[in-house]
């Protein structure tokens, strides 16, 4: 694969895929979401934009990673932050040993080349200035400017892009005309008890069977109370605990408290012993239809191709 190329007469260095050992675990119907915002169904139409929302750590990057290599795709990750500048989206300038400036496609660019995905990852967090280099890609127009190799660059047909997005205190309010071109809007659910269960055997394949129960129930019960706790947290919970136990030749179980408190802190210790206030719910956020056996698991490849 060449790692340059050439777009108006500027030569541009690439950037390189990501490569992460991602799997996504969860409902049919979010994965089916994302897909079907990719999909191209008619020589006149266009592919969406999504944006995928949910709380932090409950498994947006890794659905988009996943769904987007599941069709097949490159996928480049770009970090968006506060300080990202418009030219770092696009083309950055660098100062080869020659002397002479050599051109660095960022990640989106290098993906709109090639054909591959970019998942603008936490793209709230950016200013209006940064996105507002993105308008014309996101909609019909499908190109990016860069002011700094005085060029148009053009998104290949095969481009797809989504952004993701969680609530915080660091991040800015997206500029209304942005948000109406980032549709449609994916929210990623808590995971009910299976799929957590899986997502944390994944990800912690030697915890012992009844911490990870222990952990999981911690969790759902956490969810069905609608408190920011994640996967995420689970796996660090898990391995806290596990390490300790190591540590301290102890059976695992008994440092799932000390676990919580390391990564909930005492309000999360507080919560497993109930006593935090929140009641929770008559009806969790994650009751889905889908049972068990439904869940979506990208490495089982029991699903439908796409076009
Ligand atoms: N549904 C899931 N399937 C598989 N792994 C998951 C799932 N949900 C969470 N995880 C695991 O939890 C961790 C966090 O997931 P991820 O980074 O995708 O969350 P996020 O929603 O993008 O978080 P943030 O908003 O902080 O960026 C990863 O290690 C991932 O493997
Ligand atoms: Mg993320």
């Amino acid at each position: 694969m060449p790692d340059k190329a050439v777009v108006e007469n500027v030569e541009l260095i690439l950037s390189h895929p990501d490569e992460l050992q991602a799997r996504w675990i969860g409902s049919p119907l979010i994965r089916d979401q994302l897909v079907a915002a990719w999909l191209v169904i008619n020589p006149d139409d266009l592919p969406l934009n999504p944006r995928l929302i949910g709380k932090p750590g409950i498994g947006k990057t890794t659905l988009a990673y996943a769904v987007a290599r599941e069709m097949g795709k490159d996928v480049y990750i770009f970090q968006c932050t506060m300080d990202t500048r418009p030219e770092d989206l696009i083309v950055t300038p660098v100062v080869a040993s020659n002397g002479r400036i050599a051109y660095h496609a960022s990640p989106l660019t290098t993906a709109m080349i090639r054909g591959g995905v970019c998942i603008l990852d936490e793209a709230n967090r950016m200013s209006e200035k940064a996105w507002a280099s993105l308008a014309p890609l996101l909609d019909y127009r499908r190109y990016v400017e860069s002011i700094i190799a005085g060029i148009k660059i053009h998104a290949h047909p095969d481009f797809r892009v989504c952004c993701t997005m969680n609530e915080d205190a660091s991040t800015y309010e997206v500029p209304e005309y942005i948000q109406s071109r980032l549709q449609p809007t994916i929210e990623v659910p808590f995971p009910d008890k299976n799929q957590e269960k899986n997502i944390l055997k994944f990800n912690v394949p030697f915890a012992p069977e009844q911490l990870l129960q222990l952990t999981v129930a911690f969790l759902q019960r956490a969810h069905r109370a609608d408190m920011p706790y994640t996967p995420r947290d689970g796996i660090h919970i898990l391995r806290y605990a596990l390490k300790m136990s190591q540590l301290r030749e102890g059976p695992p179980e008994a440092y799932l408290e000390e676990g919580i408190e390391g990564v909930l802190g005492i309000e999360g210790l507080d919560f497993f012993h109930g006593r935090a206030s929140a009641p929770p719910p008559a009806e969790g956020p994650n009751t889905s239809d889908a049972g068990p056996d439904d869940d979506y698991d990208i490495e089982d490849g029991n699903h439908p191709r796409w076009t």
